[in-house]
């Protein structure tokens, strides 16, 4: 066992800070206030290989392990929580169900394009009145004579939904075998009858682009199909488990960002004729911080290496995203009070990090789903054993 990141993780790691530091920091407050999508960015990202980390080269991508991925989003998401999921969505939920699941003819048409930045892509699960309870998807994909799929319906909360190219759309193509007829689809922006909504202006994330979806008679020709009829909700869950290792460095970032601006701060304010960090009030609450930060990263390094291993990772990856989750609220409640009131005003960053480290407990699976996915997993081990 090696807690040690190795030398190139360690290069990854520079990169990403470098990047984030010299090329996301400056825009970020302006951002969040407008909620203006970093495009520069994502293509920039793009170039750097960090739209389509894990993906074979072959396909375009960097070829790099899931280490490295949470490492450089927890760079990005320290610094820009908006850019960490704009660019976790399009890794792991995207390019890794094409790659995974796809054809060459989807991989070369689809994912080659995303994997270097030409393209974005967005993940169409959740729908109006269908979140957590995912097995229940109402919109339709009826099968047509000719062969082609005819889609109708809604989908909602969609990360990168206005600005994305390529969408991995979700939909019924058998209600009468309920989960086991659901079927992954591509489709793309523009295609006639695929309506995007307007986008949420949201608590926070606020540079991310959040809209919902509308089908209306969308015509999809079978190459359209990822894996095969009827395999879709696996292939949403699979995805998800793998995904939620992404938002957990994401919230991991949150935390790590904000927990690195109270440190920072401790030096600097003075409070009965020290340096606050030499009271032990705040020293409490840093040294909670460091542990709770570290602890996060441990379970997601286990999570990300499992991955990597071929081992299964359902369950570290739903303890990953809850624990770092949680934390990530707890950290940034605590960067803010250690601030004082200076922590609740935008100039000191710290309320940002607050408020971007909501979403985390809830998209890509609530922490209760997480709870349950956790809960079932460890079930079925005591069962076996
Ligand atoms: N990995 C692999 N397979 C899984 C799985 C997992 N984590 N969870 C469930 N499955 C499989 C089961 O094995 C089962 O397969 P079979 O029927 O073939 O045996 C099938 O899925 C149905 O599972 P259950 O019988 O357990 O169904 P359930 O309804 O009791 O529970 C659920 C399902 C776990 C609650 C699931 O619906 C779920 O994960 N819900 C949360 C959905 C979610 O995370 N949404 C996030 C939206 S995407 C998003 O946020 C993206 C974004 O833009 C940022």
């Amino acid at each position: 066992m090696n807690f040690q990141l190795s030398e190139d993780h360690i290069a990854i790691r520079d990169a990403a800070r470098d990047f984030a530091e010299n090329e996301i920091a400056s825009s970020a407050v302006e951002r969040d206030k407008t909620g203006e999508f970093p495009y520069e960015i994502v293509q920039k990202l793009g170039e750097l290989g960090f739209v389509g980390m894990m993906v074979s080269p072959e396909w375009g991508g960097a070829g790099l392990d899931t280490v490295s991925y949470t490492i450089a989003l927890e760079e990005i998401a320290k610094i820009d929580a908006s850019v960490a999921v704009i660019m976790s969505v399009n890794n792991s939920l995207v390019c890794w169900v094409i790659e995974t699941f796809g054809t060459d003819e989807q991989k070369e048409r689809f994912l080659r394009p995303l994997a270097t930045g030409q393209k974005l892509g967005a993940y169409c699960l959740s729908e109006p009145g269908i979140g957590s309870d995912a097995t229940q998807q109402a919109t339709t994909a009826a099968l047509q004579p000719d062969g082609t799929y005819v889609l109708n319906g809604a989908k909602n909360w969609i990360t990168n939904g206005t600005t994305a190219d390529h969408y991995i759309v979700f939909a019924q193509t058998d209600a009468s075998k309920k989960h086991h007829g659901i079927t992954c689809f591509l489709v793309d922006k523009g295609m006639p009858g695929f309506e995007i909504g307007q986008k949420e202006d949201k608590l926070g994330i606020r540079s991310s682009d959040t809209c919902s979806l509308g089908f209306t008679d969308v015509r999809v020709g079978p190459e359209r199909i990822v894996g095969s009829v009827g395999q879709g909700f696996k292939i949403a869950m699979e995805t998800l488990n793998g995904g939620r290792i992404g938002i957990a460095a994401q919230a991991l970032g949150i935390a790590s960002g904000a927990m690195e601006r109270a440190i920072r701060y401790s030096f600097e304010r003075h409070a009965f004729g020290k340096p606050i960090n030499q009271l032990q009030a705040i020293q409490f609450k840093l040294s909670d911080m460091q542990v709770k930060v570290e602890a996060a990263r441990m379970l997601i390094f286990r999570a990300a290496r499992n991955k990597d291993l071929g081992l299964s990772y359902i369950k570290e990856a739903a303890m990953a995203k809850l624990y770092a989750s949680r934390i990530a609220m707890e950290v940034a409640t605590e960067a803010i009070q250690v601030h004082g009131g200076y922590g609740y005003v935008r100039e000191y960053l710290v309320e940002r990090a607050l408020r971007d480290a909501k979403i985390t407990e809830i998209y890509e699976g609530t922490s209760e789903i997480q709870h349950i996915v956790i809960a079932r997993q460890l079930l079925k081990e005591y069962e076996k054993s």
